[in-house]
């Protein structure tokens, strides 16, 4: 009898590959994936746990799905629930005794564990909570990856960090840095792309310190891209995340000579002020980002460029606030994600007293959003007129659009293109807007392709 999956996944990449993953590990057991928590006999929440508000979503989500299970328990039915991800790992069975309802806690470590917790929670009615690192990696417990992910394909390539940046909770949910053996990953992305993938992204917390073993040695993540990009079929290799002391010369050099790797880098850099980047632990200064920015320029001309940014991280002065302002006007992101800085438990910025009052957190907030939102609506306008090849990977929200990315990640939808679902076409860039960018399908090109 088949039995219906609900997983909602929160927060990074890493976690929408993760869920992917847990699917893969209860299809035996006859567990398919839905669309609606109502009919759902398993319930999953991949949380992240990376801000305040990440968190407090997901117990209100709890409040929400708890209706359900109640509806389902009237009707004489079960629903079991889990809290899977970082919250499952930072908070533990702390989770069971706010919300005595969730049956099963988990961290990202132990979810190749799911199926036998699912009949431990089915034989003892709940309470089941498995946050052990294994000693064994995960990746070689898990089963084979089944689920297609269409055009577009995530690969978890490495996990865990050991920066200790000291506002961040990743190195204590996700654990130490640990990179996957190359035969393993290759052998992962050719099955994606005989499922259809023409584009890979590497997943890592810091993937660039990617340093899996390889017939004997060690691929460092430009070897390992090396390799991927003589996959026959594969035409797009991105990365992500990075970290600014892990830009290593032949990561940067392999921008310049491997067209498949695409030209677009998630740099994130956090401030422009040297003294808080110190206090952050970044053990990078402004000045070292501009080299590693410039020296991918002179590798790749055309390459774009996004980052994470903090606001008020605890001691963050007037001057070291336009720091950052001044570093966003020599860069020029293309796009770009920025937080008030929230205080995590158990980080050591977390208990520094020069915490940021909300009011001021708000007002930079706003004054750097608002700048770089006018580098990514002017970096989008100058593709104006352009033609780029698009990989059409998705529904638009008009009827007969269809979505997909630029090499330079710019959402580019285009009508009437159905025939050319999860393909790369070259598209002439007609509109662009704050998020994205319209065109039209150059057509002689497209026969071009087919005809070749
Ligand atoms: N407060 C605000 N933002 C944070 N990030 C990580 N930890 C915190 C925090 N405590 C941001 C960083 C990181 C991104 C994934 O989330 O900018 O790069
Ligand atoms: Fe967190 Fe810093 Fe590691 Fe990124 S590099 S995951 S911000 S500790």
């Amino acid at each position: 009898m088949t039995k219906k999956l609900y997983i909602k996944t929160y927060g990074c990449q890493m976690n929408v590959y993760d869920s992917l993953r847990m699917a893969d590990v209860m299809a035996p057991l006859g567990y398919s994936a839905s669309d609606t928590v109502e009919d759902a006999d398993l319930v999953i929440l991949n949380t992240c746990h990376i801000r305040e508000k990440a968190e407090d979503k997901v117990y209100s989500d709890l409040g929400r799905i708890l209706k359900e299970k109640d509806k389902k328990k009237a009707k004489g039915e079960k629903m079991l629930i889990a809290v899977g991800g970082c919250v499952g790992q930072a908070e533990g069975a702390e989770i069971i005794h706010r919300a005595p309802y969730v049956d099963m806690v988990l961290g990202p470590q132990t979810y190749h564990q799911l199926p036998e917790m699912v009949t431990r929670a089915i034989r003892d009615g709940g309470g089941v909570v498995e946050l052990e690192f294994p000693t064994v990696q995960k990746f070689d417990l898990l089963p084979e990856s089944n689920i297609a992910q269409g055009a577009s394909a995530f690969l978890s390539v490495q996990e865990g960090c050991d920066k200790f940046c000291s506002f961040c909770v990743v190195p204590y949910t996700r654990g130490v840095e640990y990179s996957r053996k190359v035969s393993a990953v290759m052998d992962e992305a050719k099955r994606l792309v005989g499922q259809g993938a023409v584009e890979i992204t590497l997943l890592g917390q810091n993937v660039n310190a990617y340093h899996g073993e390889n017939k004997g040695g060690t691929a460092t993540l430009a070897d390992l891209i090396a390799q991927l990009a003589n996959i026959n079929g594969l035409e797009r290799i991105r990365y992500t995340t990075s970290h600014p002391r892990d830009m290593s010369d032949d990561l940067i050099a392999i921008h310049g000579s491997e067209p498949k790797l695409m030209p677009f880098l998630h740099l994130p850099v956090q401030s422009g002020s040297d003294e808080i980047l110190k206090r952050m632990n970044r053990k990078h200064t402004a000045e070292l980002y501009f080299d590693i920015i410039a020296r991918l320029r002179t590798s790749r001309p055309d390459i774009a460029f996004s980052s994470d940014f903090i606001v008020g991280f605890p001691g963050e002065s007037d001057k070291d606030f336009e720091d950052t302002m001044t570093l966003v006007r020599q860069v020029q992101f293309a796009q770009a994600y920025s937080f008030k800085y929230s205080q995590r438990p158990g980080t050591p910025a977390a208990v520094d007293d020069r915490q940021i009052e909300e009011k001021v957190k708000d007002e930079r907030l706003q004054r750097l959003q608002t700048l770089l939102r006018e580098q990514q609506t002017a970096y989008n306008a100058s593709g104006v007129g352009k033609t780029m090849s698009v990989l059409l990977d998705r529904d638009g929200k008009h009827e007969g659009q269809l979505l997909g990315k630029s090499p330079y990640m710019q959402s580019v939808h285009v009508q009437g293109a159905e025939p050319y679902r999860g393909q790369l076409v070259d598209v002439k860039m007609t509109g662009a807007f704050l998020n994205s960018l319209s065109g039209e399908i150059v057509e002689n090109t497209v026969n071009m392709r087919k005809a070749s």
